[in-house]
């Protein structure tokens, strides 16, 4: 027991054995039904937890009740149907009956970019805090699981002794590294938890008891300080936007000189100390978390007076980077769009999600649109989400139809269907067979064979 008191201030690997009066079978609440909400929810049902989800939305919950799910995450609707009629997995608006009786009560509400000035809103969760706080009957564990700056826990520590001097609330960062499309594995087999504490015995016992299934997946439980568990998940998001706007840059250079990327990422990524994840050249990254979490890791370097100089020039590269991939397509045209029309495979930032937040395709129908040409487009999952976002683009039903009369096709979101594409049969209804592939699919003798001029990202293609 002294080395799990000690263990968060030591910040380091710890057993988690757990405390005397601690049960096995945990009561959760989760505060939010979005991205991490939902699945974080589900997975924990799905290891045998009582699980009740509170989102304030009614309609998102009949929908969620009723089987159809906010986001489009590949397993997720089993997940919960499953969970559910076992009736592990509830759902409510109400805060306060969500409260009763919990072990822990997780916040996984969103912290987006503060209009104006990068800086995370948290307006959502210290409503929620408040709310959870009023609401509670006994001691409990309140869990900050929402990606939120540094000092964040001090401050909804704050708010509990403020507003309920009376009760022993524990407050814990346990960030989630998971990533849409891939959200329910990453969940069930991560590479590492971690918990933040103020050392408190019980905040240690309840957060092993409820992570105890990982154990058996080997998932190390890393028990840290609060504010180190913080940071952690900032420094991981800008880390890996910085390996990929590394390699992004590495593309560019390899463009210059006739090399090539793909070659130079597997030549690094052989060293384990560089590993070989994270470095697929592309149109930059985008998504609700690497452009939002390192614009608010920068501003936290601002207000501590300590810069982050290379995350500040990541968020600068990878902006400018989305719009010159506009200018890329321009060029593979010939220099002049005006007239012509482009058709778009793909408009999410990543596969397997409808997310449209910071899309490289947004700044790159921008970009064509104001150099004058048409944009034709077909995505599998996001076309619903994407159309009001871009309303001069025609969308169609799938490749082949985007390609009919077009003058080049770029392929933007690497879907598994656009991985077998018929070049031959999309090149032959073309206008001009013009491929820009801005995510390396597509090997130049399939796409020469096809009659295509090739546009790669990171090599030259003759
Ligand atoms: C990211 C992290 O990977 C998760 O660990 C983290 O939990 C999550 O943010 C979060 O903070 O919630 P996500 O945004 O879902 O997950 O997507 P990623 O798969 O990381 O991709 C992000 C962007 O980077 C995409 O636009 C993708 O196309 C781009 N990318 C990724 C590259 O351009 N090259 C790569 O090699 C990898």
């Amino acid at each position: 027991m002294v080395l799990q008191c000690l263990a968060p201030m030591l910040g380091g690997f710890q057993p988690h054995h757990p405390a005397r009066d601690v049960k096995y079978h945990m009561k959760i609440t989760m505060i939010g039904t979005g991205y991490v909400g939902l699945v974080s929810g589900a997975c924990f049902a799905d290891f045998g937890h009582d699980v009740v989800c509170v989102d304030k939305d009614a309609g998102k919950i009949a929908a969620i009740e009723s089987g159809r799910m906010p986001i489009y995450e590949p397993g997720l609707d089993q997940l919960v149907g499953s969970n559910a009629a076992a009736g592990r997995l509830t759902f409510t608006t109400d805060v306060a009956a969500g409260v009763k009786g919990a072990d822990a009560i997780f916040i996984a509400v969103g912290t987006p970019s503060r209009r104006g000035d990068g800086h995370a809103d948290l307006s959502y969760v210290y409503a929620a805090a408040r709310e959870i706080v009023e609401a509670l009957d006994a001691p409990a564990v309140i869990v900050t699981k929402s990606t939120v700056p540094v000092g964040t826990g001090d401050e909804v520590e704050r708010i509990a002794r403020e507003l309920r001097p009376d009760l022993d609330i524990q407050v814990v960062s346990n960030p989630e590294f998971l990533r849409e499309g891939a959200a329910i594995g990453d969940f069930k087999r991560p590479d590492r938890v971690v918990v933040g504490t103020t050392g408190s015995e019980r905040a240690i016992a309840v957060m092993s008891q409820i992570y105890r299934p990982l154990s058996l997946n080997q998932a190390p439980l890393m028990f840290t300080g609060r504010r180190t568990a913080e940071l952690i998940k900032y420094a991981a998001n800008a880390f890996l936007a910085t390996k990929i706007t590394f390699i992004n840059e590495m593309a560019d250079l390899c463009e210059a000189v006739g090399a090539q990327v793909q070659d130079v990422a597997r030549g690094i990524g052989l060293d384990n100390r560089i590993g070989s994840k994270f470095l697929h050249a592309g149109p930059g990254y985008g998504g609700s978390c690497f452009p939002k979490d390192t614009l608010a890791l920068v501003k936290t370097g601002q207000d501590y007076d300590t810069p982050v100089r290379i995350v500040e020039t990541v968020v600068q590269v990878n902006d400018l980077r989305k719009r010159a991939m506009g200018r890329k397509i321009v060029k593979a045209l010939g220099g002049d769009a005006r007239g012509r029309t482009v058709a778009l495979l793909g408009l999410t930032f990543k596969p397997n999600t409808d997310d449209m937040r910071d899309a490289p395709s947004i700044a790159i129908v921008q970009a064509l649109e104001d150099a004058g040409a048409k944009v034709v487009a077909y995505d599998p999952e996001g076309m619903a989400v994407a159309a009001p976002m871009m309303p001069g683009v025609t969308m169609v039903g799938d490749a082949y139809e985007a390609a009919q009369g077009a003058d080049a096709l770029v392929l933007v979101t690497e879907w598994d269907i656009f991985r077998a594409l018929d070049l031959k049969r999309l090149a032959a209804s073309m206008a001009q067979k013009v491929l820009v592939d801005l995510r390396n699919i597509y090997p130049a003798a399939e796409a020469a064979e096809a009659g295509f001029a090739l546009t790669r990202v990171g090599s030259q293609v003759a």
